[in-house]
């Protein structure tokens, strides 16, 4: 089952997209988790979509279709999670097509709709480990212990560059602008299907799980 889970910054589509990954055995693609590890080798690659990520911009389409190209022929799991992508037209496009020639098709696409002022609680208050990429929020899902992280151990919490208060305003427009349209595409394809996400992890995930039985059993 390949899935895309589509909301705005701070959604929760990580947060999501790794239960799914350790609970269905699902292949997490992360197109923002790309980017920041290319960002993080110092490739002239990674060093220019760091450069527009920090400024909250979209990356340009070719560069993320390569990244998810290059992947759709790995391991398939349990299935793709698409997380963060796709964000354009341009994008969905591609992905139908890049699906389809490696014979696979989409089960749904799950809109995490949020409140606008949760998603700017979900987002200041996010660290994530610097060593694993584990994220945590410091107050609704706060690591164990304040020292260290839950999953690897280490000591090293940061924020991400692009949660600055300019970057996350022009992420969330660019969501609504370019992303958002979406949903229409999906719609009139019969694949979306909404998750409120006004509750915590656990409830959301809750909700996603009824949904996705509705797509098994359809
Ligand atoms: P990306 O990394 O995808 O960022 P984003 O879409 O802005 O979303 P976030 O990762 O900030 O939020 P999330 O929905 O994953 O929420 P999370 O689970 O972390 O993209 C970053 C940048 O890369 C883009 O701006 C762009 O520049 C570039 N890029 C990436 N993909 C691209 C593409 N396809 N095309 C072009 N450019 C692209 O949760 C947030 C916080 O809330 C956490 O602290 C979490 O613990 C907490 N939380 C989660 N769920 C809940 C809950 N239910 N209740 C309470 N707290 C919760
Ligand atoms: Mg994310």
């Amino acid at each position: 089952m390949n899935l895309i889970l589509m909301g705005p910054p701070g959604a929760g589509k990580g947060t999501q997209a790794t239960r799914l990954v350790s609970e269905r055995g699902m292949v997490q693609l992360s197109t923002g988790d790309m980017l920041r590890q290319a960002a993080r080798s110092g490739s002239k690659l990674g060093r220019r979509a760091a450069a527009i990520m920090e400024t909250g911009a979209f990356v340009p389409d070719e560069v993320v279709i390569g990244l998810i190209a290059e992947r759709l022929s790995g391991d398939r799991g349990g299935g793709f999670v698409f997380d963060g992508f796709p964000r354009t037209l341009a994008q969905a496009d591609a992905l139908e097509k890049l699906l389809t020639d490696a014979g696979a098709e989409l089960a749904a696409v799950i809109e995490l709709v949020v409140d606008p002022d949760e998603l700017v609680e979900r987002i200041t208050g996010r660290i994530s480990c610097g060593k694993c990429g584990a994220v945590y929020h410091l107050k609704t899902n706060p690591p164990a212990r304040p020292d260290a992280c839950d999953i690897c151990g280490a000591d090293d919490f940061r924020r991400r560059d692009d949660d600055s208060e300019e970057a996350l305003r022009t992420r969330l427009m660019e969501y609504f602008r370019n992303t958002a349209p979406l949903t229409g595409y999906y719609y009139r394809a019969g694949l979306l299907r909404r998750v409120n996400c006004a509750g915590g992890p656990d409830e959301v995930a809750a909700q996603l799980h009824h949904e996705l039985e509705a797509v098994v059993s359809a």
